[in-house]
């Protein structure tokens, strides 16, 4: 169960924060193997805003976000998406939770070969126990660009039109709050930029809130802030970024002193 506590704030309507985290700590392996991936990280973040999240390979960039999104248990502290608490509640309930509020987008667009792009689309709604139908398909679809491509399996599309599938799959339940994990990463500039602009679209016109991982200044220019992860800890946080500030952050990430945020 999550906490009641937790609920109240919930029913009084949406929290002003999007997403908390409070001293969250993830270590893997044991004893000499044992590695922190993420070490007491706490930060905040408002509703409708557009974050990226950045760091040397192994930071615990991954980790943080399956942990935000609960696709992951931290060791110790808690989770707030939407003023609701992921951390301590039951695996049943917070599945349902998840796919209720959460979007999650993945590098490898993580889309279900034998299902049409529609049949991906609206697999979380289904998966939900929520009404099903080709209309809503076609309207999250055609908000990615992809409203006459709604028959066509994935093995169909480019990389670019297969991550915008992606995007309409984390859209399609409304949720509060979408993660996406180097969702560039695999993509040419131009489908990039395509995908980006979305994300941003998905802010500012409907209201969502993004956590974005990715290791390119110019993704990381599209947020409204970046924060900086070194060692599974926050080492800094860069707002309004340009490319150039970002390229120049992540240069002297080691000169940083530890800040919270
Ligand atoms: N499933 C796992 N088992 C063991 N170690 C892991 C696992 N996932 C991540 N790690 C380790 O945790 C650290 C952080 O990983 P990760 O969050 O994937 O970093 P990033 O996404 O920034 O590259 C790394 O040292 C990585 O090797
Ligand atoms: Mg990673």
């Amino acid at each position: 169960m999550f906490r009641t506590g937790s609920r109240r704030n919930h029913d009084k309507g949406p929290a002003a924060e999007a997403l908390r985290l409070v001293k969250v700590s993830k270590t893997y392996g044991s004893d000499d193997g044992a590695v922190a991936a993420l070490d007491g990280v706490t930060l905040g973040l408002a509703r409708g805003t557009f974050t990226a999240v950045m760091g040397p390979s192994g930071s615990g960039k991954s980790t943080l976000l399956q942990c935000a999104a609960g696709l992951d248990q931290p060791d110790s502290g808690i989770v707030q998406v939407d003023g609701t608490e992921l951390t301590g509640g039951g695996e049943a309930e917070l599945t349902k939770f998840r796919r209720g509020r959460i979007g999650f987008v993945f590098q490898q667009y993580n889309l279900l070969e034998t299902l049409t792009v529609a049949q991906n689309t609206v697999l979380p709604l289904k998966l939900a126990g929520r009404r099903v139908d080709r209309r809503r398909a076609r309207e999250v679809l055609e908000q990615v660009g992809l409203g006459d491509r709604l028959s066509h399996r994935p093995a169909q599309l480019s990389g670019g039109q297969r991550q915008r599938v992606a995007i309409a799959r984390a859209l399609v339940t409304e949720p509060r709050v979408i993660f996406a994990d180097e969702p560039t990463g695999a993509l040419d500039t131009r489908s990039a930029r395509d995908v980006l602009r979305l994300l941003r679209e998905a802010v500012q016109v409907h209201g969502r809130t993004v956590v974005m991982v990715t290791h390119d200044p110019v993704a990381a220019s599209y947020a409204d802030s970046v924060l900086f992860l070194a060692d599974g800890r926050l080492v800094g946080q860069l707002d309004a970024p340009t490319a150039d500030a970002v390229a120049e952050r992540l240069a002297h990430l080691g000169d940083d002193v530890t800040v919270g945020v």
